[in-house]
């Protein structure tokens, strides 16, 4: 964040009394009224959370820029998290694109849009790197890659917030939840977390260091205990980390109630003393829980809050504000939005990126099908408009949906509909019975509403709910061709499904025109080509699972009995990290992999085997073969896309520095150790195509 400003800030801050300087340190969640307004008039606001409408934005800047003391301009924050008018796919959806234009233009647009409604500051990228499918928020998430997310990070910041944050199209962004929150035990929403400090700065951090060197203007607090510190309450992370180490001079805001749940936490007795263990820590803004405006100033003249303290929060908040260029200008063009106002181009630009984010799971050849069939679709989530939107819709406008119904009835496809089941109905036999009697062929759309994933939506049992898989199994057992298309927030655990179906799409949460995404693969008219990027398990209970776990001293294998593997679950997960089909088939040969002066240097050819074009991304991964501590078994280290036509073979080359091959030693030193490194280039996390390489230092 720039600090061109720092002289105006000391004079504001000179002129601010102790109760005004704290009321920047305040966000109200917006209600209209006098009362609040009075309280903004008195110098008691910074900051609102709720703010959606450019003349209310409008009418707030005035008066805090005009009617009180110090005349400084406000910020209005908002979860803009996968766009704000034109919804695009849930952020897990997204991620499985692998593709940073698309990370970066998605933001782009969602920022615009959202300056339009006036807001200034979106509490988003959400970089938890998440292992464990049962936990809600995943689907917030890039999965559970610290280096895809970290790509992720880069291009989320610089989309939300441009070359310069200042452009009235532009919105602050947040990194958030700063840390770990991820790792909830049990997968369950705001439990606490635990895990060594090497797991913390090889996992957990670099997304969030990513995030910084992009120039992120403000971080979030996550709500859970690390190790047994609060997060919100540790000034290791804010202080030590995020201000000393990582030169961050931005503004801290507490996640939505988490200063007053440190007493439910047991650190703090009172809400006064969670006061000041989280301002003290570093957390400039209370998000809602009113607890700075109420007991800030009693702490300061208890000493128990130092003035320094206060003022060195004020600063970032005013840094801030003015990198934004609000006290230049802190109004926005007003504009009245139709109820689905949502331009061509950012309709058509929404379903390319979720046809990018559909991934192919699995195709016996059934796939793409024939218009011309007898074809049936099943399934409530084929004409759910709501949840197509996913979590984090704050105007949920379900009427700006294209659900596949919707999608095939706009392509005149002879088609019949019936629900027969939902994630919350019962599976209707009789109805079904009659839908399929002379079907070709059966679309069945199951999965999950929208609100089974996402905030405090954590499920035990991550398998079809309702009586969706009693259809599944019908079907199969009456032997009709089926497509199981795939609604859903997290990865499912679904192996009978799998086995059952001859065809599975993922299709996620993908957003205003998720119908049209998904008839675009069904029938061919896209090849799929999107990517896992968190892995399938079989069963719920082999969470967390994810690829790049350490090795263990007795690595699984089918046939030692005491080796480390379930006894009544497969050895490999369902879908791996990486994975996705097309309807083509890449090929990979001479991968030629070699250590040049601090890099490695890998290239391969790839081969696109089948009749149609397609677009492959390719993986690069790596194994630290011998090192000082356990190392993954497999880390990603670089990707790219490449666009092959049928027939078409290209070489796919990619340098990784020396430097990106470390890990963090029991002294929290980052070192990058000699010896071997075998490289893996190929089509998913499970490529067995590598060549070993020498580092010597
Ligand atoms: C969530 C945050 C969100 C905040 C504000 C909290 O409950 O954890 O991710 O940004 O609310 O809506």
């Amino acid at each position: 964040m720039t600090d061109k400003y720092e002289d105006r800030i000391e004079t504001i801050l000179a002129n601010m009394t102790v109760k005004e300087k704290i009321g920047q340190l305040n966000m109200l969640r917006y209600e209209e009224g006098e009362e609040q307004e009075q309280q903004l008039r008195d110098g008691l606001v910074g900051t609102y959370i709720g703010v959606s409408k450019s003349d209310v934005a409008n009418h707030l800047q005035q008066v805090a820029t005009e009617e009180t003391a110090n005349q400084i301009p406000l910020l209005f924050g908002l979860d803009v998290i996968h766009g704000r008018h034109t919804i695009f796919p849930i952020p897990l959806a997204e991620a499985c694109c692998w593709d940073d234009d698309v990370f970066e233009k998605t933001a782009e647009i969602a920022a615009k849009e959202a300056t339009e409604d006036g807001v200034n500051w979106t509490f988003a990228p959400m970089l938890d790197v998440v292992r464990d499918a049962r936990w809600g928020r995943v689907a917030e998430s890039a999965g559970e890659d610290p280096y895809l997310l970290s790509r992720y990070a880069r291009a989320k910041v610089k989309g939300f917030q441009g070359e310069d944050v200042s452009a009235k199209d532009r919105v602050l962004a947040c990194a958030k939840h700063f840390v770990a929150y991820g790792s909830a035990v049990g997968g369950r929403d705001y439990n606490g977390t635990s895990m060594s400090i090497q797991t913390l700065w090889d996992t957990y951090m670099p997304p969030f260091m990513a995030a910084t060197e992009a120039g992120v203007a403000t971080y979030m607090t996550a709500f859970q205990e690390l190790n047994g510190t609060p997060c919100s309450t540790s000034e290791y992370l804010f202080r030590d980390v995020l201000r000393k180490m990582w030169k961050f001079n931005g503004i801290v805001v507490s996640d939505d109630g988490a200063v007053q749940e440190c007493v439910s936490h047991g650190v703090a007795e009172t809400r006064k003393d969670a006061a000041e263990l989280c301002l003290n820590a570093g957390v400039d803004i209370d998000m809602e829980d009113l607890v700075y405006i109420e007991y800030l100033e009693e702490l300061i003249e208890e000493g128990k809050v130092s003035m320094e303290v206060l003022d060195e929060s004020v600063r970032n908040v005013l840094r801030v504000k003015f990198a934004k260029g609000l006290f230049d200008n802190p109004y926005v063009e007003p504009k009245t939005r139709a109820d689905d106002d949502i331009s061509k181009e950012n309709r058509a630009y929404a379903r390319e990126v979720a046809r990018k984010s559909i991934v192919l799971m699995k195709n016996n050849g059934i796939l793409p099908i024939s218009r011309k069939q007898k074809l049936v679709v099943l399934g409530e989530l084929a004409d759910s408009g709501l949840d197509m939107l996913g979590t984090w819709v704050l105007e949920e406008k379900p009427h700006t949906v294209v659900t596949l119904v919707q999608a095939l009835k706009e392509q005149n496809i002879d088609f019949t509909y019936e629900v027969c089941t939902g994630p919350k109905k019962a599976f209707d036999k009789e109805a079904f019975e009659h839908a399929v009697c002379d079907a070709d062929l059966v679309i069945a759309a199951v999965g999950e509403t929208a609100l089974m994933s996402g905030e405090a939506s954590s499920r035990c049992n991550i398998d079809l709910p309702g009586g969706q898989k009693d259809m599944l199994e019908a079907l199969q057992k009456k032997q009709i061709p089926f497509v199981t298309v795939l609604f859903n927030g997290r990865p499912l655990a679904i192996k009978d499904v799998a086995e059952w179906s001859p065809a599975i799409v993922e299709a996620w949460a993908l957003g205003i025109e998720a119908g049209n995404a998904v008839a675009d693969v069904l029938f061919g008219d896209y090849n799929p080509s999107g990517r896992l990027t968190m892995t399938f398990p079989n069963y719920s209970g082999e969470c967390p699972v994810y690829y790049n776990h350490n090795n263990t001293g007795r690595p699984a294998d089918e046939k030692m009995e005491l080796s480390s593997k379930y006894t009544d679950a497969p050895i490999e997960p369902l879908y791996p990290f990486g994975y996705g089909l097309s309807y083509t088939n890449y090929e990979y040969s001479d991968l030629k992999a070699e250590m040049k002066e601090n890099c490695i240097y890998a290239e391969a050819t790839v081969t696109n085997v089948g009749d149609m074009d397609g677009e492959e991304t390719v993986q690069v991964y790596i194994r630290d073969k011998v090192a000082s501590y356990a190392r993954p078994v497999k880390e990603l280290k670089d990707y790219k896309k490449v666009h092959l036509g049928a027939g078409e073979s290209k070489r796919v080359c990619f340098e990784i520095d020396i430097q990106n091959l470390g890990f963090y030693n029991m002294k929290l030193e980052y070192v990058v150790e000699p010896g071997e490194f075998e490289v893996f280039v190929g089509h998913d996390s499970t490529t067995t195509l590598s060549n070993v390489v020498r580092y010597e230092q």
